[in-house]
Formats: C-alpha cells, sequence, structure tokens
C-alpha cells in the first residue's frame, strides 16, 4: 500500500472496497505489552506524551508485532486540560487527576483559550515523526475527546462513576453549560486541526462515557457541541470516526452529530447498530475487549461472529468496542488481527 488513498483502513472509512477487513485497535499501545511497561519504568506517562521521541517508539511499539492496519498517536485525550488552566496528573492507580476542577461559571470564565500549535505542539511533532517512519506502510489516526467526555473529567476531577456534577450543570445552569461547550469546542476543534496538519491521516472523537446520558439528555445538551467538533474538521479532507460506548440505545442521535465513520461497543449485535446508523455509513467495532481472555476457539468463534453480521459489506473497520485491557495477552490480540484477514466471506 503506497498513496494515502490506497490504504485499506483509508477506503474502508470511504466505504470503498478493501481486499480484506481493515483491523485496529484503540489503546493498542500500553500496559499490555512488555515493551512499554519496560519504557514506563523510566519515565512517567505524561513524560512519554511530551516528549516525541517516546511518543513515536510507543506509537510504534504495536504495529509489527501486531499487523495492525493503522497506527494511532501515542496521546492522550486530557492533554489539552492542561493548557486549559485546570491542571492534569497521572496517578498510579488511581488514573487521571484534575486539580482544578470547574465547577461553576466563574470556573468556566477562567478557562483558558489554547493555541494547539503552540501549547500542544509536541502532538504534532511526534504525528510527523510516527509519520516519518510509517510512510507507505500504514496511515496515522489522531484523536481528542468528545466534549462530554473531556467535560466529564474537567468536571468531576477524575474518573466517575455517575456524572452527577457534570450532569447537574447541564440541567440547572444552561447558560454556564453552554459557555463551556462554546470554549472546550474551539479548543477541541484547533486540537484536531493542528493534527491533521501534522500529518494525521483519519481522526477519531473519543466519547467514552457519554452513554451515561438519558437519550435526551444527549441530543438536547451534547449533540450539537460533537457536532460542531465533527463539522468544524471537515475541511481539514480526512476521515472522522464518531466512537462512543453505552449507546445502544441512541445510535440513531449519535450518527447524527456526524462522522465518516461510526464506532460503537459489543452492546449490541454489528448488523442491528448498521441498520440503524444507515448501511451507506461506514462502521467500527464491535468486539467486547473481555473476549480477548478467552481461549482461541471461542475469540474465533466471536471475531467470526462479528464478521458475519458485517456480511462483507463496505465500510467495516474491525475493532473492539472499547480500548485493549490492560493484561490482555499479547498473542490473542494478533490471532484476532490474522483472523479478520484470512476470514472469507460467503459470497
Ligand atoms: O489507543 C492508543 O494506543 C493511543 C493512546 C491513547 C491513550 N489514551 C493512552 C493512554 C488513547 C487513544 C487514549 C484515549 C483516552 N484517554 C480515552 C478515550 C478512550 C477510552 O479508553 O475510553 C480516555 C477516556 C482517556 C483518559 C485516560 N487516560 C484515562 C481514563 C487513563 C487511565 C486509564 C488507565 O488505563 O489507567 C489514561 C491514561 C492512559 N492513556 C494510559 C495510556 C497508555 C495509561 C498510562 C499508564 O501507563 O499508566
Amino acid at each position: 500500500m503506497t498513496k494515502n488513498g490506497e490504504y485499506r483502513f483509508i477506503k474502508a472509512c470511504r466505504g470503498e472496497p478493501v481486499d480484506a477487513t481493515p483491523v485496529w485497535f484503540m489503546r493498542q499501545a500500553g500496559r499490555y505489552m512488555k515493551e512499554y511497561r519496560d519504557l514506563k519504568e523510566k519515565y512517567s506517562f505524561l513524560e512519554m506524551c511530551k516528549t516525541p521521541e517516546l511518543a513515536t517508539e510507543v506509537t510504534l511499539q504495536p504495529l509489527d508485532v501486531l499487523g495492525v492496519d493503522a497506527a494511532i498517536i501515542f496521546a492522550d485525550i486530557l492533554l489539552p486540560l492542561e493548557p486549559m488552566g485546570t491542571g492534569l496528573e497521572f496517578s498510579a492507580g488511581d488514573g487521571p487527576v484534575i486539580p482544578k476542577p470547574v465547577r461553576n461559571a466563574k470556573d468556566v470564565e477562567a478557562l483558558r483559550p489554547v493555541d494547539a500549535e503552540a501549547q500542544l505542539g509536541y502532538v504534532g511533532d511526534a504525528i510527523r515523526m510516527v509519520r516519518g517512519e510509517i510512510e507507505g506502510k500504514l496511515p496515522l489516526i489522531g484523536f481528542c475527546g468528545a466534549p462530554f467526555t473531556l467535560c466529564s473529567y474537567m468536571m468531576e476531577g477524575g474518573k466517575s462513576k455517575d456524572f452527577t456534577i457534570t450532569k447537574l450543570m447541564m440541567s440547572e445552569e444552561p447558560e454556564t453549560w453552554k459557555k463551556l461547550m462554546d470554549k472546550v469546542c474551539l479548543v477541541l476543534i484547533d486540537y484536531l486541526k493542528m493534527q491533521a496538519r501534522a500529518g494525521a491521516q483519519a481522526l477519531q472523537v473519543f466519547d467514552s462515557w457519554v452513554g451515561c446520558l438519558s437519550p435526551g439528555d444527549y441530543q438536547q445538551h451534547i449533540l450539537p457541541y460533537t457536532k460542531r467538533v465533527i463539522d468544524g474538521v471537515k475541511d481539514c479532507g480526512v476521515p472522522v470516526i464518531n466512537f462512543s460506548t453505552g449507546t445502544s440505545s441512541m445510535l440513531g442521535s449519535i450518527s447524527q452529530a456526524g462522522g465518516d465513520v461510526v464506532g460503537f461497543d459489543w452492546r449490541i449485535f454489528l448488523d442491528e447498530a448498521w441498520d440503524i446508523i444507515g448501511n451507506d455509513t461506514p462502521i467500527q467495532g464491535n468486539l467486547d475487549p473481555c473476549i480477548l481472555f478467552a481461549p482461541i476457539p471461542t475469540i474465533r468463534e466471536k471475531v467470526h461472529d462479528v464478521l458475519k453480521r458485517a456480511g462483507g459489506r463496505k465500510g467495516h473497520i474491525f475493532n473492539l468496542g472499547h480500548g485493549i485491557l490492560q493484561k490482555t495477552p499479547v498473542d490473542h490480540v494478533k490471532a484476532v488481527v490474522d483472523m479478520v484477514h484470512e476470514y472469507q466471506h460467503e459470497q
């Protein structure tokens, strides 16, 4: 595969025919790989993100080992929070911590605009460096968090189970919520555009936690802003993947937010989801990440079920319904790639 447009993954994003189903994994770089854990002995997660040589090394780690069809830049959806002024820390065990969470109108007012080129330029540098390493072999995906998922961390101060603070601001302080969304959308669009300019050949918007909302709240308080972000990067000319989890009951609304590709989790049959999203929109998914801990014959059965439901239709990118889990056996991930590539659809 040489030209950008000829990559199997990019073709599938455009709904074009491919020689085999493309496959990549969210969190394909990370702690389940020994190479990553070794590097992590020496550097913190944020150091790795902010040092383009290290981010490049980690991005490349899984590519040859797994044989996937795309790379995703090693970075994090939370990186823009630092220049916005809330602080950002990663504590072992607890995950991300936001030291100055946004809780009221004054906090929203204090959030700073971000110049992605100047303040998050290390992500762009890593993208250019990775492109130099994989040019002609694999395309590179850039990404950001969707407004809801990003704001949930920003407001709750870290991971959350019930998202009470975020949900309450939405319903009780609509003006403040709107101001927050306006600011966040500007940052996200600028961040994605910077990544595309640096060479990202596709962009994924991660709405990992939006499934905690009722469909009505999604439509009223979130959809317009996720749509604004996705529409805002249309002129970058690269496919955008609109990914969420826990959204089986609102995939119709989710796809109204846009995206050249809609990604979803395992809580719905792939063919059912595709019917809701619309068969002319490419999709990404949807194996349960837990299945990767099962014996190979079970994995094969589940992988084949996903592929059978895709039925050889154009525009399917194989992925998990969410990121690879921490203790996943690497050889099982590799086995999934081979199963997907070798699968023959019935004529
Ligand atoms: O997919 C990839 O390989 C690219 C790298 C990537 C990371 N985070 C690296 C990472 C991507 C695409 C993300 C996205 C991300 N970050 C999301 C959306 C996807 C999802 O998983 O829902 C979210 C919600 C975050 C925020 C975040 N960053 C959390 C909740 C955590 C801690 C979770 C955990 O596994 O402990 C992180 C840290 C993080 N981001 C790690 C990695 C490899 C682990 C850091 C470590 O080594 O300790």
